[in-house]
């Protein structure tokens, strides 16, 4: 399309570049992972397969992409933070989220079967992305509070629930007793009834989250004629901490601090319109059509790896079809799809309301813009 008389669609793409020096962060949700769960029996209220898995996706964002320094990880959702300083496909909001959300699923489903061997994969799964501008180191201490703190909260609750619905309660019984209950409530509920030290018993991984440094090493490399050379070794460390917004944790982990910046002060809890802010999204006109396009990204070198036929291959191209066959029979708003080679585009009805009409739309990601999807 560049350089062709077709370069004018690129007008018609989204204007999304998050300007410096915000610093962007990429969320990935898991989407309706409540029945996703169920269907793939997850145990109850955490399953640490599950989790592993999860955390093994992220771990190998990291790895594709050297300009997310930090990820932090809980339930179905991660997020990713990118080095204040990144021009990664310059900036540009709908480029990362989809590239990273599409990169992150493929991964979930080819390390589906190495982490749970005797379940299988009974439909795809799907995540939603969206980016978060932090207008400051600030900013993004406040979400990171916020973030840990859900998933102290979801956590702390779902270990009551489920600890009640085994000891025979029915569930709206269970969730009458939780109701209104404070965390210290809870704690009392788990240690009096069930014998359960919530800090001491349930895993830090369940607790807390994961998080992901990327870190830079130095190691000395020797030459034939053995004389010594310094290299640099990036490395991922996984560590676990109950305060991941406090200085304490933050200001000691110098890649943290050099590519984004130090905490000042500690944070007790997260401004409302900080909050308002990190769950804004626009929404598209109604009554617009709404043009989702995905593209391969580098799929130049992907079709030479998987030795594809020259100039095309019938059974890519019946992949790319039934992968196309497949969002048409998930997403019923969708009234036409036309692809050719590595990219497909969908068409969505006028009046549909898919996601509230946000810009985020599951796993493709944005629309009317060129997305990069490093697989479907
Ligand atoms: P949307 O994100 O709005 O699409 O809904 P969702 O169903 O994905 O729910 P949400 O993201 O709010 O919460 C994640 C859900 O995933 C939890 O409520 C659980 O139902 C499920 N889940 C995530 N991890 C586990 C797990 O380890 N075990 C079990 N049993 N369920 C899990
Ligand atoms: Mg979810």
């Amino acid at each position: 399309m560049a350089n062709s008389k077709y370069e004018y669609v690129r007008s018609f793409e989204v204007e999304d570049e998050i300007m410096l020096p915000n610093i962007i962060i990429v969320r990935i949700d898991g989407r309706n992972f409540c029945r996703f769960s169920k269907f793939h029996e997850f145990e109850k209220p955490n399953d640490m397969k599950a989790l592993e898995l999860m955390n093994l996706c992220a771990d190998a964002v990291l790895e594709k992409f050297p300009d997310i320094i930090f990820s932090y990880g809980f339930s179905d959702e991660y997020s990713f933070v990118l080095k204040k300083t990144t021009k990664f496909y310059q900036r540009r909001a709908s480029k990362i989220h989809s590239l990273i959300v599409s990169f992150f699923t493929s991964v979930y489903v080819n390390k589906w079967k190495a982490q749970f061997p005797q379940k299988d994969l009974r439909y795809a799964p799907s995540f939603r992305s969206r980016v978060i501008g932090c207008a400051s180191i600030e900013v993004l201490q406040s979400y990171l509070l916020w973030r840990q703190s859900e998933c102290h909260l979801n956590n702390q609750y779902d270990t009551c629930f489920w600890q009640l619905i085994k000891s025979g309660k029915p569930e709206n019984e269970a969730e009458e007793m939780l109701k209104g209950s404070l965390k210290q409530d809870r704690n009392e509920l788990l240690y009096q009834s069930f014998n359960i030290n919530y800090k001491k018993d349930i895993p830090e991984i369940f607790r807390q989250g994961t998080c992901s440094l990327r870190t830079v090493e130095d190691i000395v490399k020797y030459k034939e004629d053995g004389s010594a050379v310094k290299r640099c070794k990036r490395k991922f460390t996984r560590v676990y901490s109950e305060n991941i917004a406090s200085r304490r944790f933050w200001n000691n982990q110098l890649c943290l601090v050099k590519e984004l910046g130090q905490f000042t002060e500690d944070l007790s809890k997260t401004k409302s319109e900080y909050v308002k802010s990190f769950q804004h999204e626009s929404r598209l006109m109604p009554s617009t059509w709404i043009v989702v396009r995905i593209d391969g990204c580098h799929f130049h070198s992907f079709s030479d790896v998987h030795q594809f036929e020259k100039p095309n291959d019938a059974q890519a191209l019946n992949l790319m079809n039934s992968c196309a066959a497949a969002v048409l029979e998930e997403f019923k708003d969708i009234v036409f799809a036309y692809g050719v080679s590595d990219e497909y585009s969908f068409v969505l009805d006028k009046g549909s309301t898919l996601c509230e009409r946000h810009a985020r739309i599951s796993l493709f990601g944005r629309p009317d813009s060129g997305h990069k999807a490093l697989s479907y």
